[in-house]
């Protein structure tokens, strides 16, 4: 009797993405990975982290390292949340239910896209005991996003996630046509009325982003649904400290992991800027190009409260569902591990900024 082996799977985030590269199909993979323009967005996201240099602290007791943090107040066994991306079913078969799974089980936040394949309900069903968050984006039509807000909240989703970079771009439009055929039909529950068809056209709802969005909305969202609000797509502090002014619990400094609009800051570059501007009065986050735990590690130290990945929990799912995306988040965390004990850190609290330098080419506006 033979047994099979288990599947080996990459043990960094690069080796996963060159997995996934040959196990999806070459335009689904091109459609993910890509950011708009010449890409130049999206690879200077990745650059940008490397221009922190380490300067660790030795002689400190590093016997026992916790990556355990808190987010919003929920308890996340590391700093690396999951962020939102659309049409989770192009990487695996049951997409975000799969990812659900992944998160609940490596202990850390979901952010399920408004343009999910599946419901915020049956994301929710897949793992009840996690903690998720549901991204929107305030569209023209306000109560399309007031009826997310409202089952999100039902479902027990702890905050919202209002992205406010996508309002300029016709979301997957440019990007759909560039050859790429869905192998199966989409659609998205979670952008529809009550009553509505599940074959409604995506390109039909993501035009209406309301180009007439404000802070003052920040405040609309949160009435409605009652939960904390989570400003993702910010690039300045005064944006930033603003977006707070309006009742913001949260901001995730972001440019979309690229996909907008080609030419805008890498975000480990304005990271700084932002927490200053903010100053405590909200937790900040960051995404865009962490590949790796010394990634993460540059993130807090900074002042970032947790970091989310994109792409990479996408690579996890077309390489191997549920237990991919835990292996990738496995992977950050070990690496995590190995660099606060390598910087004196025994825990994330001690990640501080006096732990990076800005090797040359970085600088931020004071
Ligand atoms: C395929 C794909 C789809 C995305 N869809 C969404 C989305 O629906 N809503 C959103 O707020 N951000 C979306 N994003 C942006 C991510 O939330 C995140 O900001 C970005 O991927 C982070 O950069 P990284 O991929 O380098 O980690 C998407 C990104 C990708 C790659």
């Amino acid at each position: 009797m033979t047994t099979t082996p288990p599947p080996s799977l990459p043990s960094d985030l690069d080796g996963f993405e060159r997995s996934a590269a040959t196990s999806l199909d070459p335009a689904t993979y091109r459609y993910l990975a890509n950011g708009s323009g010449a890409n130049v967005t999206r690879d200077a996201n990745r650059r940008a982290w490397d221009q922190w240099t380490l300067r660790p602290h030795v002689l400190r007791d590093v016997s026992h390292i916790s990556t355990a943090t808190t987010v919003l107040g929920a308890a996340v066994e590391l700093p690396v949340l999951i962020a939102p991306t659309a049409m989770q079913r192009m990487a695996w078969i049951d997409g975000e239910l799969a990812m659900a799974r992944a998160s609940a089980a490596a202990g850390t936040v979901l952010v399920t896209s408004m343009a999910a394949s599946y419901s915020v309900e049956d994301v929710a069903a897949a793992a009840p005991g996690g903690t998720r968050w549901a991204q929107m984006y305030l569209l023209r039509d306000a109560g399309r996003t007031r009826a997310l807000a409202e089952r999100a909240r039902d479902a027990g989703y702890a905050a919202i996630v209002l992205t406010v970079d996508g309002a300029a771009v016709p979301y997957g439009r440019r990007r759909l046509a560039d050859g790429l055929e869905l192998a199966q039909p989409f659609s998205f529950p979670n952008m529809l009325l009550p009553g509505e068809p599940l074959d409604t056209p995506l390109t039909e709802l993501v035009n209406d982003f309301d180009p007439a969005t404000t802070a003052a909305d920040i405040e609309r969202l949160a009435s409605w649904s009652g939960l904390p609000v989570v400003v993702k797509g910010v690039l300045r502090g005064d944006d930033a400290a603003r977006a707070v002014d309006h009742g913001a619990a949260g901001i995730v400094v972001s440019n979309h992991g690229g996909r907008t609009h080609d030419g805008c800051a890498a975000t480990a570059i304005v990271l700084p800027e932002v927490v200053d501007a903010v100053a405590g009065r909200a937790e900040v986050y960051v995404d865009g190009g962490i590949r790796a735990g010394i990634d993460v590690a540059r993130a807090l130290a900074l002042g970032a409260r947790a970091v989310l990945i994109g792409r990479p929990t996408l690579w996890g799912l077309a390489v191997d569902g549920t237990p991919g995306v835990v292996a990738v988040l496995a992977a950050l965390s070990e690496e995590l591990v190995r660099v606060m004990a390598f910087c004196g850190a025994p825990g994330l609290d001690s990640l501080t900024r006096d732990l990076v330098d800005p090797n040359g080419a970085v600088h931020h506006h004071a």
